[in-house]
């Protein structure tokens, strides 16, 4: 694996079984009680640019059952802030730390932190990339159909970072991806770039993407730092909502994800939530396990 998780590109299919795997150990552990302490007398520095619930939570309790620390620094707080520069905040952290989590805009800023850092840097979220979401969701899909490959994963909404990591990491798993967005909010680029010619398919129609889906995954339509677009976002995604009348032409028993927080009556209605209720929150969950597994791997817990 590399030094660094920045994006699912960045992993190898056989890199995300490893962490899934090491995940599934790791869960058992915790809900066996048996010891896991890793990365003792370990710390994870966590930068926030972006409000977050399960990411800031997950990556500080797994820290500390790993047996290690982990310390949250705004961005507004932090000398960040006011303009230290990326590069400058890279080699401190270095000389205190033994990782780094970083929630920001750009992906550039994460790129560049990584590469001025001795230390292994884990992207909890960007404008282009959520791969630690990503796991989690991967994680969740195999506990519950015990394989990943050859199923059929449908994104449904807007091509944002939830988008371009889901396709990257179904794809790496041998999965069939199929998404649907309105034109104007298509996945990046490179993502596409990546997908073609292998068992991908992006279309505007979202019952084509649904049909005979094993898993449909939505996320919000206005993520963060896009809030001023909220309503014109509204218009452009009617028609792209995760309800009953597009699970009907899904594979019966198709699992539901959503990464959270969740709009209900706008990307999913309220019943189709409910009805996979614990689909969504044991998700939730997996964010801790398949965080804490990235962490062992990467900061030096287990080869
Ligand atoms: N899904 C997710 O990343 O949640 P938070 O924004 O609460 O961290
Ligand atoms: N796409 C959403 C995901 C939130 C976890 C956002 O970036 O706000």
């Amino acid at each position: 694996m590399n030094k660094d998780l920045l994006k699912m590109l960045d992993l190898t299919g056989d890199d995300i079984l490893k962490i899934l795997d090491l995940a599934d150990q790791l869960k058992y552990d915790q809900h066996h009680g048996l010891p896991h302490k890793y990365l003792e007398g370990k710390t994870l520095a966590m930068i926030f640019e972006k409000n977050s619930t399960r990411t800031r939570v997950s990556f500080e309790t797994g820290m500390f059952q790993l047996g290690g620390h982990a310390l949250f620094l705004s961005g507004k707080e932090s000398q960040i802030g006011r303009g230290e520069p990326i590069e400058d905040t890279a080699r401190v952290l270095s000389r205190y730390c033994d990782g780094i989590m970083i929630r920001t805009f750009g992906q550039d800023e994460v790129e560049t932190l990584a590469k001025y850092s001795s230390i292994p840097v884990i992207n909890g979220l960007t404008d282009f990339a959520h791969p630690c979401q990503v796991l989690a969701d991967l994680m969740t899909i195999r506990e519950q159909m015990a394989h990943l490959d050859g199923l059929k994963l449908c994104f449904i909404g807007d091509g944002n970072n939830m988008a371009n990591s889901l396709i990257v990491g179904g794809l790496k798993v041998g999965m069939e991806v199929a998404v649907a967005c309105p034109e104007g909010y298509h996945p990046d680029p490179e993502v596409l770039a990546f997908a073609e010619g292998k068992p991908f398919t992006l279309t505007d129609d979202p019952k084509e993407a649904a049909k005979n889906a094993d898993v449909i995954i939505t996320d919000v339509w206005a993520s963060m730092g896009q809030e001023e677009e909220r309503e014109k976002r509204a218009n452009a995604f009617a028609g792209y909502q995760v309800n009953e009348e597009l699970l009907s032409v899904a594979h019966p028993g198709c699992m539901v994800q959503h990464c959270l927080p969740a709009h209900r009556g706008e990307e999913i209605t309220a019943d189709v939530f409910e009805a996979h209720a614990d689909e969504i929150f044991e998700e939730a969950e997996n964010r801790l396990h398949a965080q804490k597994a990235v962490m062992v791997l990467l900061m030096g817990g287990v080869n």
